[in-house]
């Protein structure tokens, strides 16, 4: 029997997680977009492609009730307050699970949905003045889009019931093919940037992600998982690598300029490791 899973919100990780699901050969795959444009693309990805904003609440409740497993990876497009994208999402999803428990309640029908999946951010931990960080201490949100980002971590968490598990994977700055930290940092060469640089970088690969979020399917993971590479080097380093790698004029800093970052933190690996995750790119590849 195919195991059903749905990814709300297919865009370059969920793409990524669908095609190596498909190539599993053991999944029943629906992907939504809010896209029209991209339905084809997607069908040959997945077995079911929704066209869906997570604002029409119907159409979520309707998607939540047919999965076992599902992966919510929605993000700002700007199209939208960052507030409805993210918050909205989760409320609306949350006051799906519970009509569709208690439906399950009235009719005695078990619930299929087993597994929650939620992609957050490693920017709620805040200005850590470059310290470690588990998953164990408070969040400390600096920015409005990092507070809405944790008030959604909690409305998903609070999903769990004793027969669905519920799992935030707080991701670094992603990069990956058509992705690469080289073509991030392209614009940066050669300029004057504020700051002294020396706060850590936490990126992640596309791939360790999907392998992440695999994981989490597989063993039914709960709570809060960092996920991050280990290659934590200051960004002034990072900047270094890559314009040396490329042959590009050198960055030079400014410390008597503050430097804007949403959040300064080593964020610690261990807990997604130690639950099983086994980095493919823990070096990053530049
Ligand atoms: N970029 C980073 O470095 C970074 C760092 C930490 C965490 N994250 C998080 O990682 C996750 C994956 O990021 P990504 O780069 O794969 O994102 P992405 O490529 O932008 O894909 C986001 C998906 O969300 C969909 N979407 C947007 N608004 C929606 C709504 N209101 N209702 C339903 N679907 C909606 C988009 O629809 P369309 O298909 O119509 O575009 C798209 O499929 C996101 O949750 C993001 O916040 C990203």
């Amino acid at each position: 029997m195919m195991e059903r899973v749905t990814i709300l919100g297919c865009g370059y990780v969920g793409t990524a997680l669908a095609k190596y699901w498909q190539q599993r050969g053991t999944f029943h795959i629906t992907a939504t977009t809010t896209t029209p444009d991209r339905v084809s693309d997607l069908e040959a990805i997945a077995d079911r492609v929704v066209v869906l904003d997570t604002q029409n609440f119907d159409a979520l409740r309707d998607l939540v009730a047919d999965t076992s497993t599902l992966v919510v990876s929605v993000a700002s497009k700007r199209v939208q307050p960052y507030d409805v994208t993210y918050l909205g999402t989760a409320h609306n999803l949350a006051q799906a699970l519970t009509d569709l428990d208690r439906n399950a309640a009235i009719s005695g029908s078990p619930i299929a949905l087993k597994q929650v999946i939620y992609t957050s951010s490693c920017g709620v931990y805040g200005d850590r003045g470059g310290e470690w960080v588990s998953e164990s201490v408070e969040v400390n949100p600096e920015g409005e889009n990092q507070k809405i980002l944790a008030q959604a971590e909690g409305v998903i968490l609070d999903t769990a019931t004793p027969t669905r598990k519920a799992c935030v994977l707080r991701l670094g700055g992603i990069y990956g093919p058509d992705r690469e930290i080289a073509r991030i940092y392209q614009s940066a060469a050669g300029t004057t940037r504020p700051g002294d640089g020396l706060h850590p970088t936490n990126w992640i690969h596309r791939d360790d992600i999907v392998s992440a979020m695999n994981l989490a399917r597989s063993n039914r993971l709960s709570g809060i998982f960092n996920v991050v590479d280990d290659d934590w080097m200051s960004n002034r380093e990072l900047l270094d690598r890559v314009c040396e790698l490329y042959h590009w004029e050198p960055v030079t800093w400014d410390a008597s300029r503050p430097g804007r970052r949403s959040y300064n933190a080593k964020v610690s690996n261990q807990k997604i490791k130690a639950a099983g995750l086994s980095l493919r790119y823990p070096k990053r590849k530049l």
